[in-house]
């Protein structure tokens, strides 16, 4: 592991990277999946993830989209390529039997806490970190020491929140689609904690901006820790 990092600090590079209409919202009413990206973003979101060692997504996505989390090669014109290994965080044991990231296809990790006792089948690697809900910290010092040096966090809202809140990342990539959702069910980019002014806000430098198919691309690094991400794919 070279020089030692306590746990606390080590960790992965991590890429945040979600979509979002113009309101700030992730999917429509009740959470049902929307396809926010344009064609010119999906390709750019394969990209991400074909250079990056893993996928995480909380089971709230698992339950709702049921994702692959598989590289779409085809898009990037490619014959298929290894895989990113998948990080489902499920603390309560929920992901369903039948989900696909259950399929055995990739090598999956399911991170779980103390007060589950869900088995997986034999092919899924389980994780316990934290008590009651997944602490990331943690699973994020363990996944390092598993060899995962550059992740993707992709959501939903409860892990966005998480992570961006937390701080545990270094790039955040957010694709506005040219279209507004609305409505009280609709979740929003981060849920999570109430914040209650600014001294509770969380902040970020804004590292790039650019058009992307009828889109637009944001990309932030964590408020003073801009650092340099040499080698990740989307830098
Ligand atoms: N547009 C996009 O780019 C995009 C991408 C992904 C998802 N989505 C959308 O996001 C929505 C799902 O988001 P969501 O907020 O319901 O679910 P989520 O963020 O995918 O998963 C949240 C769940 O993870 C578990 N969890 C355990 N430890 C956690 C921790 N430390 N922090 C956060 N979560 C933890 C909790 O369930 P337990 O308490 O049971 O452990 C929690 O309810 C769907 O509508 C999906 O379509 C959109």
């Amino acid at each position: 592991m070279g020089l030692s990092k306590d746990a606390s600090q080590r960790r992965p590079t991590v890429w945040v990277n979600c979509a979002a209409s113009l309101d700030g919202r992730l999917a429509f009413a009740g959470g049902k999946r929307a396809a926010l990206s344009c064609p010119e973003d999906l390709e750019r979101v394969q990209r991400l993830r074909a250079g990056s060692d893993a996928i995480l997504v909380g089971v709230g996505t698992v339950v709702q989209d049921d994702p692959s989390l598989r590289v779409h090669w085809e898009l990037l014109g490619q014959p298929p390529g290894k895989n990113p290994t998948r990080v489902v965080v499920d603390g309560s044991g929920r992901t369903p039997a039948n989900a696909r990231v259950l399929d055995g296809s990739t090598p999956t990790i399911v991170a779980t806490s103390e007060r589950s006792t869900r088995e997986y089948p034999p092919h899924v690697t389980r994780v316990v970190a934290g008590a009651t809900r997944v602490d990331l910290g943690r699973l994020f010092a363990v996944l390092y020491d598993m060899g995962v040096r550059k992740l993707m966090v992709e959501g939903g809202a409860e892990i966005l929140s998480s992570v961006l809140r937390a701080g545990l990342f270094d790039r955040f990539s957010i694709y506005y689609a040219p279209v507004v959702i609305g409505g009280a069910t609709a979740p929003p980019v981060v849920s999570g904690p109430e914040t209650r002014g600014s001294d509770d806000a969380t902040t970020f430098e804004l590292m790039g901006l650019e058009r992307v198919g009828v889109g637009c691309l944001a990309t932030y690094a964590p408020a003073g820790r801009r650092g340099t991400l040499p080698d990740h794919p989307g830098a």
